[in-house]
């Protein structure tokens, strides 16, 4: 394949990554956006396979076929609730994969086209190089310790201790230090050295982050691994890896900044950690006595309201009751009765968990609602039916000093009734106490969701 038909492939295909992104933006287009990506993708792996550089078709058959067994045995096991973590796993094997090139380039400049007349690693590969390596080793420590929180391998908790950030500023000073040495003389001992500091950086930087802001770190790792790629697609001199690196770099910083808009919380402080720590530990369980009630009373309240408002959360999900919710949707809009869904930005465990979800069981798109679309609704409806949602719904949020401390909330409180289906008192993932289970127009519907959901299309 000659240079410019290879340039124009790689070309197609970064219009094909773009548009799979524009079509990724929103629940009706993504199929379409996925289509694309899959498209690009292909595009990108024939055009760089049939480069008459390769040297052995054979490591690289045996790579896919060992890595597209794994990747198709994984991503038919996973559950969706499990998948920030299976993400954060993989943003790690990107971060890998960033290190282990670029030492491969470092010990092999010339195979790589990177070497200058005398053979040594040309200057501005060193600084690509150098930056590569360091942001990919961060992004492979990280995401190891992002994917040990979200599993419940390591503490969800934050770790913290005196004198944390200094230490991290200093490991940070030291690897830019070390960084301009290489640059300056690419002596294997700093390739090496910035390498260790980065990884140990990596695990130190997402040690005290608290399970509350996983979330922003893991699409703070995906950017993270895009910019990874996009070095060493400089190493490599390869415009695909480097424009495929700076579309993930670039959507991941963004979709950080939208969450972190979305629980009002500032990026340096989510980077600084500590969220959802001693507060959350020291949550106490109100003692006031609660309203629960049966499926037949929730199907009794719903069938004669005229307006029920849906909020799903992360229960809902793990109890799989996407489909027997829009069963009794479809049976209450039978009965007369508009049914709308609100959604959080950060219900569930990942960014579009819940549209995905409904969108699986073929919720009309037209009856599902962002935070800033439907809040204002609630004040006029009869019912609130939350079902698996927790800290999203929780007007904590309204109290300075509780962890999710000015994170809009769904105020399913000013809705005439508010049922709450969950199994128990307990709190949702902040840890924290819900002042609504306890409320005079609350009803708690203690079950399974699934279960619930079904007993009540039953009662309908
Ligand atoms: P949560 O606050 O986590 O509450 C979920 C509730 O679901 C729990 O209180 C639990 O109560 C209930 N539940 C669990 N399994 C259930 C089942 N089988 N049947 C019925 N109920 C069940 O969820 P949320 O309101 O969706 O809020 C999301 C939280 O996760 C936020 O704090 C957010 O910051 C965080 N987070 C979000 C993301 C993204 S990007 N969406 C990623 C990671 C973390 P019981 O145990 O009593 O049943």
């Amino acid at each position: 394949m000659s240079a410019n038909l290879t340039a124009l492939a790689y070309l197609v295909a970064s219009v094909l990554f773009i548009m799979a992104l524009r079509g990724l933006s929103s629940p009706e287009t993504a199929r379409g956006g996925n289509v694309y990506g899959m498209i690009g993708m292909a595009i990108a792996v024939v055009t760089t396979v049939i480069n008459p550089e390769v040297v052995s078709y054979g490591w690289i058959l045996t790579a896919l076929v060992i890595g597209g067994a794994i990747g198709a045995f994984i991503a038919r096991r996973i559950t969706m609730t499990d998948m920030p973590q299976l993400v954060a796993a993989f943003h790690s094997l990107v971060g890998l994969a960033a290190v282990l090139v670029a030492a491969g380039a470092y010990y092999n400049p010339t195979a790589y086209g990177i070497a200058d007349a005398g053979g040594a690693l040309k200057l501005a590969s060193r600084i690509e190089m150098g930056i590569g390596v360091v942001i990919g080793a961060i992004t492979f420590s990280g995401s190891i310790i992002a994917f040990g929180k979200l599993q419940g391998i390591v503490t969800g908790n934050p770790i913290t201790f005196a004198g944390q950030h200094a230490l991290n500023a200093l490991f940070g000073a030291a690897i830019v230090v070390l960084v301009v040495l290489f640059t300056i003389q690419p002596d294997p001992q700093w390739f090496w050295a910035m390498t260790a500091l980065a990884f140990v950086l990596g695990f130190l930087l997402i040690i005290p982050i608290g399970g509350a802001d996983m979330p922003v770190i893991v699409s703070m790792l995906n950017s993270y691994s895009g910019w990874a790629a996009a070095g060493i697609g400089f190493t490599l001199e390869n415009t695909a890896l480097i424009i495929t690196g700076a579309l993930v770099g670039s959507s991941g910083a963004i979709l950080s900044y939208i969450m972190c808009k979305a629980m009002n919380r500032s990026f340096i402080s989510v980077l600084l950690g500590g969220f959802g720590g001693d507060a959350a530990a020291s949550a106490t369980r109100s003692d006031k006595p609660v309203k629960a009630g049966s499926a037949d009373d929730a199907a009794f309240i719903m069938k004669n309201a005229s307006s029920v408002i849906i909020v799903p959360g992360y229960g809902m999900a793990v109890a799989q009751a996407q489909h027997a919710v829009r069963e009794m949707g479809d049976k209450l809009k039978k009965h007369g009765v508009k049914v709308t869904y609100a959604i959080h930005p950060v219900a569930g465990r990942m960014p579009g968990h819940m549209n995905v979800l409904l969108a699986e069981a073929n919720v009309s798109y037209d009856e599902v609602f962002e935070l800033e679309e439907i809040n204002s609704n609630f004040a006029n409806t009869d019912v609130a039916f939350v079902i698996g949602a927790n800290d999203v719904t929780n007007p904590a949020a309204h109290e300075p000093g509780s962890p999710i401390a000015g994170m809009p909330i769904l105020d399913v409180d000013r809705a005439r009734t508010c049922l709450f289906v969950k199994r128990s008192l307990s709190p949702g993932y902040a840890g924290i106490d819900n002042a609504l289970f306890y409320a005079d127009n609350t009803m708690m519907l203690f079950a399974d969701a699934k279960k619930m959901v079904e007993d009540i299309v039953k009662a309908l």
